[in-house]
């Protein structure tokens, strides 16, 4: 499958929005990543489906929405008119998690799942046949520039073991922490899609050079 770099939008520089996703796109990002935060879930206020529709005027690349936020099932249309391609939702706190991943993929767009660094890979088992993606946070959710969390490698590997073998395509999203020294380690877990936010955005030579070290450590 090919390798995905998802820029998150979380560490850029929102008074210039526009030529921060442009510098992405000339710098071969292949996703916009946008981490929807509602102060409930996780202790941290983000953005909603209006920072969407505005990522939706600056780019073609497709739209990546982790949403991160207590019942997501009620805001599931207004992320699809704002015009996200993936949505995904996380299974803590969610006790209708199949009929929000159903909603998501009854709209026509890709259903994720997202699974918290204290939340066991076998969650997942029942909602396999329903997902294009799998989540894995490297991270607490809540904010960018945190550090990796090595334990999550193992993770990543059981993951990758459920998803195998299943008839449809489902990709394997890491997030949290990866930067140019964590991202092979992922890879080579059986990660193949890779969330960064602090080491594109605030890499000293900029976004260029973020997206570069971390493609170039891609096999
Ligand atoms: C964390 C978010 C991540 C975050 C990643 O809660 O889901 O997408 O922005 O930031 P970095 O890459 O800096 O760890
Ligand atoms: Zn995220």
């Amino acid at each position: 499958m090919k390798n995905i770099i998802a820029a998150s939008i979380l560490s850029a520089d929102f008074s210039n929005l526009a030529g921060a996703i442009k510098e992405c796109e000339k710098a071969g990002v292949d996703w916009i990543h946008i981490d929807v935060m509602d102060g409930h879930f996780v202790p941290n206020l983000t953005m909603g489906p209006f920072i969407v529709e505005t990522c939706k005027r600056i780019t073609n690349l497709p739209l990546d929405c982790h949403l991160m936020v207590e019942k997501p099932e009620s805001l599931i249309k207004s992320f699809v008119d704002a015009g996200a391609d993936y949505l995904t939702i996380h299974p803590e706190n969610n006790p209708n998690v199949l009929r929000t991943l159903g909603l998501i993929r009854n709209y026509g767009i890709k259903a994720g799942v997202a699974i918290n660094p204290g939340t066991s890979h076998l969650v997942l088992e029942p909602m396999i046949s329903f997902v294009d993606m799998v989540l894995v946070m490297s991270v607490n959710p809540g904010f960018s520039g945190q550090s990796f969390l090595p334990e999550m490698s193992k993770k990543v590997v059981d993951v990758a073991c459920l998803i195998h073998g299943e008839e449809h395509e489902i990709r394997l999203e890491v997030d949290g922490g990866i930067n140019a020294k964590t991202i092979l380690s992922m890879q080579q877990a059986g990660a193949d899609t890779f969330v960064s936010a602090s080491a594109i955005f605030n890499h000293p030579a900029g976004i260029a050079a973020g997206v570069d070290a971390l493609k170039r450590k891609l096999i």
